[in-house]
């Protein structure tokens, strides 16, 4: 447990990024009501979380997360968390058969609410107004009422995370996530793309391994593995009035947790000294990841593996780097070679998303298909040159047919991006472009498999 922590500890300590409100009485009581809800998961799935992550630092496994970049209110819908989890899974099945080696499923999903800013404000012709700051802070709309925080909005989100999370419980082992019937849909996905033909060398194979295995008498009717999966859930802990109020002590360990999500990550804004954000995290036990950008120097990021993950505990941390694509095979290496030599166990993980921002010449802010696959092929680059192990993707993306970030096999023109932009921050891949990119981390993580020596543990 950590040392002279509590889980209000953090508001001795500087806070970037947290938005103040106006009436302290309304926040203390939305803070009791969350304080008084049952916690959204349970600290034995965080811990079973970390057990299967300490297997992907130790080589053997990748992780694969992605999701929304902010979830937002106007957006929920069973339609839309079925399709992003359905993608998920779609690209795990690639992965996993790629890289003969499991898949952990983490959604950026069920929290994923609070947003930094780089500006505080936003002027729109002669107003100025607050930023939005998320949905579980104020709102979208530009006006004044809407962009006012608001404590309520933190109940809301997490009735909304409860429900998401439910549905995701009920798909993961219910039976949606039947292996033979995800492949299906990557298969029936595919008849209709184009750009099918590249990959369906993979597609078969796949399809013949699982023929292979049925004609053995391994099938999902016979095996409980094969017929659902373990998914967990994720997001940035920015908001801390709301991270705080659900975390708890665990009462079969003593420890505690941040009951909000299975893992909770730091960002690149966060992530300082004396950040009231890293101090709160120290203090859980749950998974921690922590974004790593070009400005972070490795003795500054010892300092925080040092602080966060003291007992030097495998599972516990993952480093997200986002360079941009011009600028991981330069930056990367430094950090690498860092923790390598101090021994820090961690995954190594790979956000090609928020380096790869540009605004198209519309005025859309997007993202470059082909930069976001640059830095993913720097990245495996870098890790193949250093002998560590790339341990896995962060996205951004959703299920729906969305045209956010331009290009890819299906090729989003920048005239094309207004025709369905509707994010509520960054731009996501669609579906089509989530599909399209695990196949060419299937191809990376294939050269990796045919690297390690057969049968190796
Ligand atoms: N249970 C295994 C796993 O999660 C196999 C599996 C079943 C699977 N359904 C899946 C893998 C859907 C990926 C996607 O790895
Ligand atoms: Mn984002």
């Amino acid at each position: 447990m950590a040392q002279n922590w509590t889980p209000d500890g953090w508001k001795a300590f500087e806070a970037k990024h947290l938005p103040s409100y106006i009436d302290a009485a309304a926040l203390e009581a939305a803070e009791n009501t969350l304080s008084s809800y049952p916690p959204l998961v349970f600290a034995g799935e965080a811990r079973a979380l970390q057990a299967e992550l300490a297997e992907v630092c130790a080589g053997r496994g990748f992780l694969l997360q992605g999701g929304d970049c902010a979830e937002s209110f106007a957006e929920f819908h069973p339609n839309n968390i079925r399709d992003t989890f359905r993608v998920l899974l779609q690209m795990a099945v690639v992965l996993t058969f790629a890289s003969k080696q499991p898949v952990v499923k983490v959604g950026r999903m069920a929290g994923q609410f609070a947003k930094p800013r780089s500006a505080p404000t936003e002027t729109q012709g002669s107003t100025e107004l607050p930023s939005y700051l998320g949905d579980i802070i104020n709102g979208i709309e530009f006006d004044e009422g809407a962009r006012v925080n608001d404590p309520q909005r933190m109940i809301r989100a997490y009735s909304q995370a409860a429900a998401t999370l439910n549905l995701l419980r009920a798909f993961a082992t219910g039976g949606y996530a039947n292996l033979r019937q995800v492949h299906q849909w990557t298969l029936d996905f595919m008849g209709r793309s184009p750009w099918a033909g590249r990959f369906s060398d993979i597609a078969d194979r796949i399809g013949e391994a699982l023929d292979f295995m049925a004609a053995c008498g391994i099938d999902p009717g016979s095996v409980p593995q094969l017929q659902g999966t373990s998914f967990y859930t994720s997001h940035e802990a920015l908001l801390l009035q709301y991270e705080q109020a659900l975390t708890r002590q665990d009462s079969l360990t003593g420890d505690w947790y941040d009951t909000s999500a299975h893992m909770l990550w730091i960002g690149d804004r966060t992530r300082f000294d004396g950040s009231a954000h890293v101090e709160f995290l120290r203090g859980v036990d749950n998974p921690i990841g922590m974004k790593c950008g070009p400005s972070l120097e490795p003795d500054a990021l010892l300092r925080m593996l040092d602080t966060l993950n003291p007992g030097r505990i495998p599972g516990r941390m993952t480093l997200i780097s986002r360079f941009g694509h011009d600028k991981v095979e330069a930056g990367l290496p430094r950090l690498v070679r860092a923790v390598q030599r101090e021994g820090h166990p961690v995954v190594w993980s790979c956000d090609p998303m928020h380096g790869n921002v540009i605004k198209s010449d519309s005025g859309y802010k997007t993202r470059p298909f082909d930069r976001i696959l640059t830095e993913v092929k720097g990245f495996f680059a870098v890790h193949r040159a250093e002998g560590t192990h790339a341990g896995g993707i962060h996205i951004e993306m959703t299920g729906q047919d969305v045209t956010e970030c331009v290009g890819g096999a299906v090729a989003i023109t920048d005239d094309a991006l207004g025709d369905r932009y509707h994010t509520h921050c960054d731009p996501r891949l669609n579906a089509a472009q989530s599909l399209e990119l695990a196949f060419l981390l299937a191809e990376m993580l294939n050269l990796e498999a045919a690297q390690r020596p057969a049968h190796a543990a």
